[in-house]
């Protein structure tokens, strides 16, 4: 084991992900986890985070200094590299003026005779991000990294096995950032490096096993990679204490509702699917606007997931798929409302539960995917692209009938059909049909039609924040028209949507 020890920074769960990206297991604790505690769970290293303090305010984040003499290897991070300078006799001030406040991509000068630099190029960026600086190098330390402002940017002691930055290894604008980490983990610690997303799932069952005990666990599965996988870990770790709460609400994808039923067969869980089609279809009837639609759905779910829960009575835990992403993004400042987003996350406080279990809160998406893997679930599932909690009402637009519906999925379906033949998967972050509401004329066999016109859009991006329309080749695209006008009634004209986002969004609604 590695102990992530948190003092607060922003990039905490970043840290772990790289260790884990290592092949090494490291579990994150507040920084008040008690020396003896960590004495017991006889860690291999230790590594101090960042934070946002200063650490010579009495009131920051301390380390206690027994923790210095457990004789374990210590990495500190920018704030952890301060409290090693602060705890073993240098001294941390306020930088002032420009020497040595720095934030952002730093060229930075190593001494590759340092174990954590080793076999690493003598100059190359960093990210740093910090406001205080280490003034004086403490006793037994040697300065192994400097930068064009600020001489002390790294410092190591290689009797004791100490070692300290002032950038942010974890950060992928550090180039040589992973390569260090593995460097402390492997030639100062001695990792063996067998650490698997296998153990990984083993380790998480114990955990939720430890932590539910005999007590009920209730989760609203959406089908999305997310929940399922939440759903899964947690059906492997308590059987039949758990209950899923499956709204098809009847605005997903062709035979998504039951691939998603079919999923999770495998499990004695107490798996509730309620068929809610006509319910949702009814409150959406005559309406159009597409702000209006979202609210409607994310009400309705929440009173259907609450009716269910109500039969259910008391549980003790309420499981969401959150994953770190969603930590991260909830945390950042109020932008503009572009879209009203509903997510089964959200769910309301009138569910009657003690305490919320999250157990993919430190997973990055693509460990999610793998994770589902390692559960069995099917490959469909785990690579699943996003799709959102409104469903086809978004992307058939204004008002939503059932064959307008029928229409769509179908459409969907052959298009998503072509690209896995294509296999083009990998380029497309998100692809699939909208229906528009416009109707043009056409001609099929020796008859005018008049019909919908239906748009494909597809988008590459990582972030989704923004994205770029995929240059699908004409090919592909010619087959996916000619497919959908055969086989599809009622569309007789096929776009594709050329916008990237912004300005335009990834949906149309
Ligand atoms: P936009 O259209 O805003 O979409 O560019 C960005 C990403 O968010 C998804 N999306 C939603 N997800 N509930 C969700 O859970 C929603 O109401 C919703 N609207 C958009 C969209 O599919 C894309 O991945």
């Amino acid at each position: 084991t590695v102990l992530v020890l948190d003092f607060g920074g922003q990039y905490n769960q970043l840290i772990a992900r790289r260790v884990r990206e290592c092949s090494v297991y490291c579990e994150v604790r507040p920084y008040t986890t008690p020396v003896a505690e960590i004495k017991a769970m006889a860690p291999i290293g230790i590594i101090f985070t960042g934070g946002p303090n200063s650490v010579y305010d009495p009131a920051s984040p301390q380390a206690d200094p027994e923790i210095f003499k457990l004789g374990i290897p210590i990495l500190g991070i920018c704030y952890g590299c301060q409290l090693i300078a602060h705890n073993l006799g240098g001294r941390v001030t306020a930088a002032t003026a420009d020497s040595a406040r720095e934030y952002g991509k730093t060229e930075t000068y190593f001494r590759t005779d340092c174990k954590l630099f080793k076999g690493l190029p003598a100059e190359s960026v960093t990210w740093m991000s910090h406001g205080d600086y280490m003034e004086k190098v403490p006793e037994g330390f040697e300065l192994v990294a400097h930068s064009d402002a600020c001489p002390n940017v790294a410092i190591c002691d290689e009797r004791r096995g100490f070692y300290g930055v002032q950038f942010h290894p974890e950060v992928n604008h550090t180039v040589y950032g992973t390569a260090m980490l593995r460097n402390f983990l492997y030639e100062v610690c001695g990792a063996k490096g067998q650490w698997t997303m296998g153990d990984y799932k083993d380790v998480a069952i114990r955990q939720i096993r430890e932590k539910v005990g005999d007590g009920k666990v209730l989760l609203a599965l959406s089908g999305g990679v997310d929940s399922s996988v939440a759903a899964a870990l947690i059906a492997e770790a308590v059987g039949n204490q758990l209950t899923c709460v499956f709204v098809d609400h009847g605005l997903m994808r062709l035979n998504e509702g039951d691939e998603v039923e079919e999923a999770f067969r495998k499990w004695d869980i107490n798996f509730v699917r309620v068929n809610a089609e006509k319910l949702f279809l009814s409150k959406l009837a005559g309406v159009s606007e597409p702000e209006r639609k979202r609210k409607i759905i994310g009400e309705e779910f929440i009173r259907v997931f609450e009716a269910e829960a109500k039969k259910i009575g008391q549980v003790d835990y309420l499981a969401q798929g959150t994953i770190y992403p969603d930590v991260i993004e909830s945390g950042a400042g109020d932008a503009a409302v572009i879209k009203s987003h509903h997510n089964v996350g959200g769910l309301p406080d009138y569910v009657d539960f003690k305490e919320i279990i999250e157990p993919l809160r430190m997973l990055f998406k693509d460990e999610v995917r793998q994770l589902g893997r390692e559960l069995g679930l099917p490959e469909y599932l785990v690579m699943r692209q996003p799709f959102p909690g409104p469903g086809l009402a978004i992307r058939c637009l204004g008002d939503v009938t059932k064959e307008k519906l029928d229409i769509l999925r179908l459409a969907d379906f052959i298009f998503r059909d072509e690209v896995a033949k294509a296999h083009l998967e990998s380029a497309m972050s998100q692809y699939f049909a909208v229906l528009t509401n416009m109707r043009s004329v056409g001609v099929q066999g020796d008859g005018r039609t008049y019909d919908y016109t239906l748009a494909l859009r597809s988008v590459t991006t990582t972030d989704f924040m923004t994205a770029d329309w995929t240059r699908i080749p004409y090919d592909v695209l010619d087959r996916v028209s000619v497919r959908i006008v055969n086989e599809v009634p009622h569309i007789n004209r096929i776009v594709y949507d050329i916008t990237s986002k912004p300005p335009a969004t990834i949906e149309w609604e």
